[in-house]
């Protein structure tokens, strides 16, 4: 087999078989196939996509390129989720403690944000002493105790996707349908859970910038999921704009805290209820509707917030930060944007908002920088909202003083004003399952 003609066979449209796959990741992994061709044949990929059988051999391929978690040690139906990415996206520190509350059960690896999407791990890490790097042993001891764990996706996850999604990133085809699919899905499949819920994000702030792309992408990690044995379904939701007021890492945590004792705010309340209900209904807990009662229950009566405590507890952490958010460490410089005018927000460029607070050090402009735990941005105002003069639009946060002037000049570049009011947007978009899109 010669790698010059699979890059041919795809160039031309043609569909690769399983073993012409095999050999260029097997190859590209060993280091006997070189960048240059695998570059090549990624973007003819990018260009002549693939279909759902070579979309699962190539997600099975690189899933089995490295360690298969075998979950089974574990009690029960665990059930995972997983975002394409975005800004302000803390949903598992808010619905795994629902999910557990309820009595189902995530074990769950996370990633660390690159980019201008934040990552969860980076989150936790903000409550001293939290640990994300567990033996299984220990792994396995906290979900079947209290019903959820998250910790650090490790690097022995599906390696080809890292070494692949490295040569995306400096080759413009990240942005690759097909590709983003299997990455995602490598990784889920690896992991080892039975069920997943996806969200798959659209809008400035999102890899699918429009309706029918992102839902192409829904239906194709759908379709792997399934033809994996796992049933998978994937909500759309609105990247237009940053979910919630807060993105950075302690002030997420936060964010997260309050919605688990209901003072959520009303997008990220939304998606939580819908996600948590989804992951229960497949985890046989009931229909969708009983689920979102039980999970609203798990909220007003506190049990949630507990689940949070108590994984805290067992991964290290200091519990006291989950009922006293007064305890954890603010920002030394901030900065209020306040409106000279009275105006309504017209957009959003939340990819702009992501890179601002990477700016202030919420993030990381490249891999293993460190990360500034209080640094951030609160949303104060967002698309859709009146302001008046002297009503603050946003506030940031940073440990560096420096940074917080070159951040207060870029925030203001996401966001356009104007005198027409703009109809708010939706936060949830579609759901669609192995059979049915429902358009909300
Ligand atoms: N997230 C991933 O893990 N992979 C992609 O390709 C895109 C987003």
């Amino acid at each position: 087999m010669l790698m010059y003609d699979i890059i041919d066979k795809k160039k031309k449209g043609g569909e690769l078989a399983k073993d012409e796959i095999e050999y260029f990741i097997t190859g590209y992994i060993n280091g006997d196939i070189p960048d240059y061709q695998v570059s090549a044949l990624l973007m003819a990929i990018y260009y002549k996509g693939m279909s759902d059988t070579e979309l699962l051999d190539l997600t099975n391929i690189m899933a089995e390129s490295g360690d298969i978690v075998d979950l089974s040690g574990i009690d029960g139906i665990k059930v995972d989720k997983h975002s394409t990415g975005g800004v302000g996206d803390k949903t598992t520190i808010a619905v795994a403690p629902v999910v557990a509350a309820c009595g189902g059960k995530v074990a769950k690896m996370s990633g660390r944000g690159l980019g201008f999407t934040g990552g969860t791990i980076d989150k936790l890490e903000s409550i001293p002493g939290f640990k994300t790097l567990l033996p299984k042993e220990k792994f396995f001891e906290i979900v079947n105790s209290i019903g959820l764990s998250v910790i650090g996706q490790s690097g022995s996850i599906a390696p080809a996707d890292k070494k692949l999604y490295a040569l995306r990133d400096v080759t413009a085809t990240v942005d690759s349908i097909p590709l983003i699919a299997a990455s995602i899905m490598s990784k889920k499949i690896a992991s080892g859970s039975d069920k997943i819920i996806l969200d798959v994000t659209m809008g400035t702030g999102a890899f699918m910038k429009n309706i029918d792309n992102a839902i192409t992408l829904a239906k194709k990690m759908v379709a792997i999921g399934e033809g994996a044995g796992r049933e998978t379904a994937a909500y759309i939701t609105n990247m237009d704009i940053p979910l919630g007021i807060a993105a950075g890492n302690n002030i997420e945590v936060i964010e997260a805290i309050e919605t688990l004792k209901g003072n959520g705010p009303e997008d990220f309340t939304e998606i939580c209820r819908n996600f948590s209900a989804s992951m229960l209904s497949m985890a046989g807990k009931g229909s969708r509707k009983e689920c979102i009662k039980m999970a609203d229950r798990a909220i007003e009566d506190g049990s949630a917030l507990c689940k949070l405590a108590e994984m805290v507890k067992m991964q290290g952490g200091d519990e006291r930060y989950i009922y006293n958010t007064s305890l954890f460490e603010k920002a030394p410089y901030s900065y209020k944007w306040v409106s000279e005018s009275d105006v309504y927000i017209t957009k959003m460029d939340t990819e702009q908002c992501g890179r601002t607070a990477v700016i202030l050090g919420a993030g990381r402009e490249v891999k293993d920088s460190p990360v500034d735990f209080n640094a951030g941005i609160k949303f104060y105002k967002k698309t859709g909202d009146f302001v008046k003069t002297g009503d603050v639009v946003a506030e940031l946060y940073s440990s560096d003083k420096e940074k917080l002037n070159a951040a207060s000049y870029y925030i203001k570049k996401a966001y356009k004003m104007g005198s027409t009011k703009v109809k708010k947007e939706k936060t949830i978009i579609a759901y669609i399952s192995k059979d049915n899109i429902i358009k909300y």
